[in-house]
């Protein structure tokens, strides 16, 4: 596992292990727990989940069995929008994030989505960080001119910026202005989110055969090379540990040249952050009364 080195000194792993869509309970706890057993020590997670009562019980779980200790860990939660009405909303939010999972701290917690208010739920995030409730803060879906005109006004520049990125949506602009701003590019959907057929690529077979490895394992080891963090979803034991084994090989230069050239650009196949009435239902999704 490598490590990288957020503006503040912390250290994020630089693969990790996302729950998204996973809505059982148990289901969520036992794959958390299969993760951390396997090697992960980033867990992602966000208060429109509904599941981070699960993750913080796995943690506890991972704890008592002696796996791993909770400073090791480095467990992520996301601020929704519902909650970034107002400073006052924010700070709600962000103690009940704490009090669901039942950790005293977040080793990073995000505004999901530029939408509402989110200086305001940025300010609430500033002062949880100041007081420790939060190791580290950051944003999610922020595209370049936004996440610029955000980092130009804020006064604690975010340290993460978790979009999507996989070969099909390389986001290459998007990952200079991070890396002007200092801000950790982090992927969600590394593997594709279950879209584009990464899966049947016969050239992402031929190189995975190059390597003795599987297509996600060379997908994810594209992201990690190019310095972004990877947090691949599965609730199948076999397939967490196979997208875990990705720490013993390298993509050559012309490899990752390859893999590069599958990228579509924009197409919003998952997330239309640019559709009026997506964003108009994140603005009317409630996780709360
Ligand atoms: N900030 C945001 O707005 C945002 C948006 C989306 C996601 N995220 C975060 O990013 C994480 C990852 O994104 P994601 O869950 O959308 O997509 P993903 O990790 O790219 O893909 C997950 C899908 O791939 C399958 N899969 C996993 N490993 C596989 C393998 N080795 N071979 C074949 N199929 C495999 C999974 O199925 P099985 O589970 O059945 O194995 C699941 O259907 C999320 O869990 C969440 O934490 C954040």
């Amino acid at each position: 596992m490598e490590f990288v080195t957020l503006t503040n000194k912390v250290k994020m792993p630089m693969e990790g292990f996302g729950v998204f869509q996973v809505r059982d309970k148990e289901e969520c706890r036992r794959s958390v727990l299969d993760a951390i057993r396997t090697g992960y020590r980033l867990i992602d997670t966000a208060a429109s989940y509904t599941n981070e009562d699960a993750v913080g019980e796995a943690v506890r779980d991972a704890i008592a069995e002696g796996i791993c200790t909770r400073e090791e860990l480095f467990i992520t939660s996301k601020m929704w929008v519902q909650d970034m009405e107002n400073y006052e909303t924010a700070k709600r939010a962000i103690d009940a994030s704490l009090e669901k999972s039942g950790l005293e701290y977040l080793d990073l917690y995000l505004l999901h989505q530029a939408m509402k208010d989110y200086f305001s739920a940025w300010r609430a995030m500033e002062d949880a960080y100041r007081e420790g409730k939060l190791k580290a803060i950051g944003v999610s879906n922020f595209y370049p001119h936004v996440l610029t005109n955000f980092c130009e006004t804020v006064k604690i520049r975010p340290m993460v910026n978790q979009v999507e990125l996989h070969p099909y949506y390389t986001q290459e602009k998007a990952l200079e202005t991070m890396a002007y701003y200092d801000v950790v590019p982090e992927a969600w959907a590394p593997l594709g989110g279950g879209r584009y057929k990464p899966f049947e690529n016969e050239m992402l077979k031929e190189i995975a055969a190059t390597h003795g490895k599987t297509i996600g394992q060379v997908i994810l080891r594209w992201n990690v090379q190019r310095g972004v963090v990877v947090i691949p979803k599965s609730t199948h034991k076999e397939r967490i540990e196979e997208n875990f084994d990705i720490w013993d090989f390298t993509l050559s230069k012309e490899e990752m040249e390859r893999i590069s050239s599958l990228d579509m650009g924009y197409v919003g196949t998952a997330v239309k952050h640019f559709d009026p009435e997506f964003v108009r239902m994140c603005n009317g999704r409630k996780i709360h009364d």
